[in-house]
């Protein structure tokens, strides 16, 4: 049977659904990147919408909590010019027992053309893609632990912005990688893209197991780990999905790895700062990080509205091409 690396792409090796970063060449993130760079400059122009989805229906569905990641997708369908609809599943039928599959049928029954999907489940976004009629795009927007990969194309993207091809750089990732689908994704793309050093910086407790086998340096120390970085990406420690004892306390993580300015002078003078949100001060990041000149968080944000417009044109048009050779 195959996993959500070979669904996703058509006989072709183009993009039909969005499911991991596993497995994407090269060629085509590069080639995503390049069109979110495209609609990025676009949208200094006073009309920021183009007419590339008209007449198509996105539906978010988002059964986790979400602000930046929700939002910007719905900016990104809008200024496609697509009919948007957002489940809130709260107040959903899901409430009332109805199973994930169902609710599906009938949204497929009311013709959506893509479903954005977050889960606190790890693959459900491969259930519905695997199970959906085949003229829908399926976009994962985080699976529990397991993948968000629209995220690690905003945070490539910046990156490539900022520090350019990712083949020559060095991108440490700090904090709680264990339960981080951000992370996950992340990786996978920076190899794809032929980084040629990737570091990952926590107490063991919050490392994943197979970090070697991706070709991922570990460093307890993060004074070690950060020496000579291009890049910083942190992350928060994701309580929610921890078992109890992982963690020390929230004052211990932030003494040992902690993000300061006095760290921040141990990777390069002029290394960035990225963070995939929410930030939580005090605890992975000081205040003069979030704030200072070096962190681009708010930049990913907005490259997060230009990346996903980038992935719901690219599966849109694969389908609806696929659907032309079916006639
Ligand atoms: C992340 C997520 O939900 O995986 N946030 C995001 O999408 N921007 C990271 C997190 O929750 O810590």
């Amino acid at each position: 049977m195959p996993g959500p690396a070979e669904l996703q792409l058509n006989r072709d090796g183009n993009l039909r659904h969005l499911l991991t970063t596993e497995g994407l060449s090269r060629e085509l993130i590069t080639s995503l990147l390049d069109t979110a760079d495209g609609f990025r400059s676009a949208q200094g122009q006073p009309v920021k919408k183009v007419p590339l989805l008209r007449g198509k229906t996105v539906v978010n569905l988002f059964f986790e909590n979400s602000t930046r990641t929700r939002t910007t997708f719905d900016i990104a369908a809008h200024r496609l010019s697509a009919d948007v609809v957002t489940l809130d599943i709260r107040t959903s039928s899901a409430s009332k027992g109805e199973t994930l599959f169902d609710t599906l049928k009938n949204l497929e029954a009311m013709q959506a053309d893509l479903f954005v999907v977050r889960h606190s489940a790890g693959g459900a976004p491969f259930f519905i893609a695997d199970r959906v009629t085949p003229h829908i795009a399926v976009v994962n927007a985080g699976d529990g632990t397991h993948a968000h990969p629209t995220q690690a194309l905003l945070d490539l993207m910046t990156i490539r912005q900022h520090k350019g091809d990712p083949n020559n750089l060095s991108v440490a990732i700090v904090g709680d990688l264990r339960h981080s689908r951000v992370a996950r994704s992340l990786i996978h793309g920076l190899r794809a893209m032929q980084c040629p050093d990737i570091r990952a910086i926590a107490p063991g407790t919050l490392l994943p197991n197979d970090l070697a086998d991706l070709g991922v340096r570990t460093f307890h120390r993060i004074e070690e780990g950060l020496s000579g970085v291009d890049v910083i990406v942190l992350l928060r420690l994701q309580k929610e999905r921890m078992i109890a004892g992982l963690l020390p306390s929230e004052r211990e993580f932030f003494k040992l790895y902690g993000m300061t300015e006095d760290r921040l002078r141990l990777a390069k003078s002029d290394a960035i700062v990225m963070h995939p949100g929410p930030i939580n001060r005090g605890v992975e990041i000081a205040n003069e990080v979030a704030d200072g000149p070096q962190a681009v968080i708010l930049n990913q944000v907005t490259n997060g509205i230009a990346v996903r417009m980038a992935v719901m044109a690219m599966t849109i048009s694969t389908q609806q091409a696929d659907a032309l050779c079916r006639l």
